[in-house]
């Protein structure tokens, strides 16, 4: 991935937990280090420090990357160090200041860790905040890479499975933010990313916690596109079973299996299509184009798919979801709310206060 062009140094805010436990829920996933991976692997960046309030996270993300600069306050960093790009691996309620300060401080361009926004009233002061800067923000829904949702895209839109009909996805065991934004984001892909015109959504939630905010023991949410097309995804902490993802059309069905493999049905038969050995169906690579495509953007081309304007519109979705299940009532897009707080706190409180 060489190129003559400029040179961006780039430096992370949330280096991740120190020590490496396999994957775990609620925190502690080290995204961090994921991003300091990929800006390692392209000549067009170098990651030249961190911050992080946690002294042994900082420590450790600094002995890893032979990094010399680690600040315990990002401001700090920002002011000091002035990175032209900034990884904001944090989880979502600190995103929105974030953002802003590194806006403020002149960063050219941001990766954000999803969910992205915490907040209704965050959409407009990030996009004002990005505007006002140009900063150029991008959000890891890198799904949208994978050879195998690229492909089941082309095939429902291209009408192997006839008219399209609804896109029909499961994450159980997790709540509709921390993985099920991906899956929110994927169902905008399916539709070319028109616009969705209303949400309907409800969740149960207790006490369960994690990344900071409350998270749903179970939620449904179910989206109305312009064009017609639907999409319903249904989750939760406490459900059981294995993620799932199926486009319904009017003559079969295409079922994506794994990350890499698509099981289309249809009236004359079923057939496979593997991905698993596509060089552009691992991690690194997905993570690859993703920062390639900040770069273009940063050098002067085009807003990437999953730019901040693409971005906003899924954020919306999320958010949107929650606040059907508050108002208890339809939601049309775009969404006019002035709330301030991540909508699954208040439903937390209303519904464990209800249950005294
Ligand atoms: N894109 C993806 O596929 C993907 C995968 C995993 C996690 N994530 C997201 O990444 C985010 C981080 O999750 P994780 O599990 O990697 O987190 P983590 O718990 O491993 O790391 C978070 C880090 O942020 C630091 N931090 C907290 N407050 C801070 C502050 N004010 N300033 C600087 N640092 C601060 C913590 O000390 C910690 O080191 C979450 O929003 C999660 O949903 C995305």
């Amino acid at each position: 991935m060489s190129d003559a062009g400029t040179v961006y140094t780039a430096a992370v805010i949330g280096a991740g937990k120190a020590k490496d436990e396999g994957f775990i829920k609620g925190g502690g996933h080290r995204i961090g280090y994921t991003h300091g991976e990929t800006y390692g692997r392209n000549d067009r960046t170098r990651l030249v420090a961190v911050a992080d309030i946690n002294a042994e996270n900082l420590r450790a993300y600094q002995e890893s990357f032979d990094l010399e600069q680690g600040f315990a306050d990002y401001r700090e960093m920002l002011a000091v160090v002035q990175p032209d790009i900034v990884s904001i691996c944090t989880y979502v309620g600190l995103h929105r200041q974030m953002i802003v300060d590194a806006c403020r401080a002149g960063v050219k361009g941001i990766i954000c860790e999803k969910p992205f926004l915490a907040a209704p009233v965050d959409l407009s002061v990030v996009a004002e905040a990005a505007e006002a800067s140009g900063t150029k923000i991008v959000v890891p829904h890198m799904r949208r890479y994978f050879p195998a949702f690229a492909r089941a895209k082309e095939l429902y839109t291209g009408g192997e499975i006839g008219e399209p009909l609804l896109c029909i996805a499961g994450i159980p065991g997790w709540d509709l933010s921390e993985w099920g934004s991906h899956w929110l984001d994927m169902f905008r892909f399916f539709h070319d990313d028109q616009p969705v015109e209303w949400v309907f959504g409800q969740a149960r939630v207790r006490g369960q916690r994690g990344y900071g905010h409350a998270m749903e023991e179970h939620a449904v949410a179910y989206f109305g596109f312009v064009n017609g097309g639907k999409a319903i995804l249904d989750g939760g902490m406490k459900m059981a079973g294995e993620w799932t993802m199926t486009l319904v059309g009017t003559t079969g069905t295409i079922r994506i299996r794994r990350e890499d493999e698509l099981v289309i049905q249809r009236a004359d038969g079923q057939r496979t299509e593997s991905y698993t050995d596509h060089p552009g169906s691992s991690y690194p690579a997905i993570w690859n184009y993703l920062l390639a495509d900040l770069i273009t953007w940063l050098d002067g081309g085009e807003e990437p798919m999953l730019g901040l304007t693409n971005m906003l519109k899924t954020s919306e979705l999320n958010l949107a979801a929650y606040l059907s299940a508050l108002r208890g009532d339809r939601i049309d897009l775009p969404l006019v709310s002035d709330l301030s707080e991540w909508p699954v706190e208040v439903l937390a409180r209303r519904q464990l206060s209800q249950e005294r």
